[in-house]
């Protein structure tokens, strides 16, 4: 039974969720997956040595990585380099085929090429966009970000862009990690 740990950050939930199915598929699979958010591992600690794969998932917001699961990868960068590793970011981009890979995305290209710590690989999900429930500046700046990428502008909508059965499908392959 191999035990796997899945770290991340969401603002809105999304993240949360597409963490929590990849931790479903892998316990349908027979094993044990364990999700824990970025502040919780900051500050309640977590022992790294005893999982046997890390996922690591974080959301992306106005161009950027959050600043504390940055911080918390950089900082264990020994211990997440020497377990199997794998990392999911979540944008609104890869809604576009090309934008959901790793050339094609970026975020995902660029914290590869510059973060010091880098994952085994990197996995892009699309996320949700959810005018009703942004607030009036996020929901402004997010229906420009959408108007510039020619997305959804709808303000009324609720946009709902993941693709569960890839989701699925990288929790069984990220089984094969180790
Ligand atoms: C205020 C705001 C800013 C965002 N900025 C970006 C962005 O710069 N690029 C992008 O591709 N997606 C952007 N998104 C889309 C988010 O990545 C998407 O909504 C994702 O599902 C959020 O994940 P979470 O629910 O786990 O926080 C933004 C969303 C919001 C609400």
């Amino acid at each position: 039974m191999k035990n796997v740990l899945i770290i991340y950050w969401s603002h809105d939930g999304r993240t949360a969720r597409i963490s929590r199915r990849i931790c479903e598929v892998i316990e349908a699979e027979g094993h044990k997956a364990t999700m824990m958010h970025v502040m919780e591992a900051e500050r309640e600690g977590v022992d790294l040595d005893s999982y046997d794969i890390i996922l690591l998932g974080c959301a992306i917001r106005y161009g950027e990585f959050n600043k504390q699961f940055v911080n918390f990868v950089n900082k264990n960068k020994a211990k997440l380099d020497a377990k199997p590793n794998s990392m999911f970011n979540i944008t609104a981009i890869a809604r576009n085929p090309e934008k959901a890979t790793v050339a094609g995305n970026v975020y995902a290209r660029k914290f590869m090429e510059n973060n010091p710590w880098k994952p085994h690989e990197m996995k892009c999900f699309a996320g949700k966009v959810d005018y009703p429930n942004c607030g009036p500046v996020d929901g402004f700046l997010i229906r420009l970000i959408m108007m510039m990428t020619k997305g959804p502008t709808d303000k009324h909508s609720v946009n709902d862009f993941t693709n569960w059965d890839d989701v699925e499908a990288y929790a069984r392959h990220c089984l094969t990690l180790a």
